[in-house]
């Protein structure tokens, strides 16, 4: 296999596997893959990452011009380091322990063996002097192992999720471990200046490291010093291809056939999470419900749309949840349902992006109300496709995205009684109105697209890669 000079690193490749299209793989939908494809293409890259199915294995392989290399995880892997030590320890830990994080040295150390892997893996593909850049939670120590294995190389990390308060961060047994596998790399990526400010914060009162505005000081084995910077680089969309189907003549016709479809209610208001705690879909159904009960809103004008994707199905957490929210729903439906008309219509599947985006489209009010996120993309995507300037986002001041949405209406999801006011004041809201807010948030969205967030973080790197090779 030759050996690239940008090689991604991600716990997902940017495919899926399926055995009815040709070659076996189909590109997968994410907005990351999207994102870096021109870059790995101009830049003869590579791609890391595992196939997504327990005991998969595979070789790499050419796909739309980038090189994909195969990280097998075999069932115990998926069970200690996926589910386990990434989904129920550090995914609530670094959500504000929404729910509770669970602490196994088994999954930790299954964790420190798969970040190996992936990290020789990384060593491997890259070429002498080449760039790599790491991806989220599921692989913080590869920085690190890849710095000891290959010091010629640059090397970034972004975190999509939060970073949390030191307080909460403190109660990891391996906090130590995971802050010195993250300074492994010269740039350090947060969604946000707070998170970024957290993981400072945390470096100097866990390791005592001087952390200045300029970068953090990182002394090495040999009694050198290195500086790594860590900074927000907020994650954004492919915004005009939002906006491109969101103008597309067969998407709007679907639009126009899902409010049909739904009896043309005066209001339809819409959520689109993967099924997660961190959503705060049941704070969003308690308010819905009780708007319904008080008679604020009347069930024959109004319809909530909650497509909650299928996701982690196998850890506890989830499992729990989705009955919670299968329950609520069933609750509110059974109440308020007529002969002809449902309060509440429940999703639990995954869409591909036109459907999405027709579904933007029909949407009067979206809510996002998650309690924790790094960003939430959702936001974004629904302010691109509506290329109408219609449409009213509520977004919880606790998603990354509310740091630059700030026309949104932005509240707090635990304030139920302000969720509802709000919900009101959106499906009040006058045309003019609406207009005056989705063009500010649709510039910002344009202005600040995902090429942009690449961009800027490969830029940083460079800067890296020059005062790395002045001071050797
Ligand atoms: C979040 C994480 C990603 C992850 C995605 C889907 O967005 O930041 O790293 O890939 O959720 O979760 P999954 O566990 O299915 O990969």
């Amino acid at each position: 296999m030759p050996q690239a000079d940008l090689v991604v690193v991600a716990n997902r490749l940017p495919v899926d596997h399926d055995e009815t299209v040709d070659g076996g793989w189909r590109r997968s939908p994410g907005g990351l893959v999207t994102a870096l494809e021109p870059v790995m293409r101009g830049a003869d890259g590579a791609w890391v990452g595992w196939p997504g199915r327990a005991g998969l294995k595979a070789e790499p392989f050419e796909f739309e011009g980038t090189q994909l290399v195969p990280v097998e995880l075999s069932d115990e892997e998926v069970e200690l380091y996926y589910e386990g030590f990434s989904n129920d320890t550090i995914w609530p830990l670094y959500h504000d322990v929404i729910a509770a994080p669970r602490y196994r040295r088994q999954w930790w150390e299954s964790y420190v063996q798969v970040n190996e892997r992936f990290a020789e893996a990384a060593a491997s593909a890259t070429a002498e002097g080449g760039t790599v850049w790491v991806q989220d939670y599921q692989l913080q120590l590869v920085p690190q192992l890849l710095r000891q294995a290959r010091p010629d190389l640059t090397i970034g990390y972004f975190h999509h999720i939060p970073f949390p308060a030191y307080g909460l961060y403190s109660q990891l047994p391996w906090r130590r471990q995971v802050l010195e596998g993250l300074l492994g790399a010269d740039v350090i990526g947060f969604q946000r200046v707070a998170d970024a400010g957290n993981f400072a914060r945390a470096v100097r009162r866990q390791l005592r490291y001087e952390t200045k505005a300029s970068g953090i000081t990182v002394p090495q084995p040999d009694g050198t010093v290195r500086t790594a910077v860590a900074r927000a680089f907020p994650i954004s969309i492919d915004t005009a291809s939002y906006e491109e189907l969101a103008r597309r003549e067969d998407v709007r016709a679907r639009a126009a056939e899902i409010r049909e479809s739904l009896g043309n209610p005066k209001h339809i208001l819409l959520g689109v999470d993967r099924l997660d705690y961190t959503k705060g879909i049941r704070h969003r159904l308690k308010a819905f419900g009780e708007l319904l009960q008080d008679g604020r809103l009347d069930v024959e004008d109004v319809t909530l749309v909650q497509v909650a994707s299928p996701s982690r199905e196998r850890v506890a957490a989830y499992v729990q949840l989705r009955d919670e929210i299968e329950l609520t729903v069933s609750r509110i439906n059974g109440d308020y349902d007529t002969m002809g008309h449902s309060a509440i219509r429940y999703l639990h599947q995954g869409y591909p992006r036109e459907e999405m985006v027709a579904l933007f489209l029909a949407a009067d009010v979206m809510l996002v109300t998650a309690l924790r996120d790094g960003m939430n993309l959702v936001a974004k995507e629904y302010v691109a496709s509506r290329v109408d300037n219609r449409g009213v986002l509520i977004l919880s001041e606790f998603a990354g995205a509310a740091d630059e949405l700030g026309s949104a209406l932005r509240i707090n999801p635990h304030d139920i009684g302000t969720l509802k006011d709000t919900i009101m004041q959106a499906v009040e809201m006058s045309p003019a109105e609406q207009g005056r807010r989705m063009r500010a948030l649709r510039k910002k969205v344009r202005d600040n697209d995902v090429e942009k967030w690449s961009r800027d973080f490969l830029d940083a790197l460079d800067t890296a890669r020059a005062r790395n090779s002045a001071a050797r």
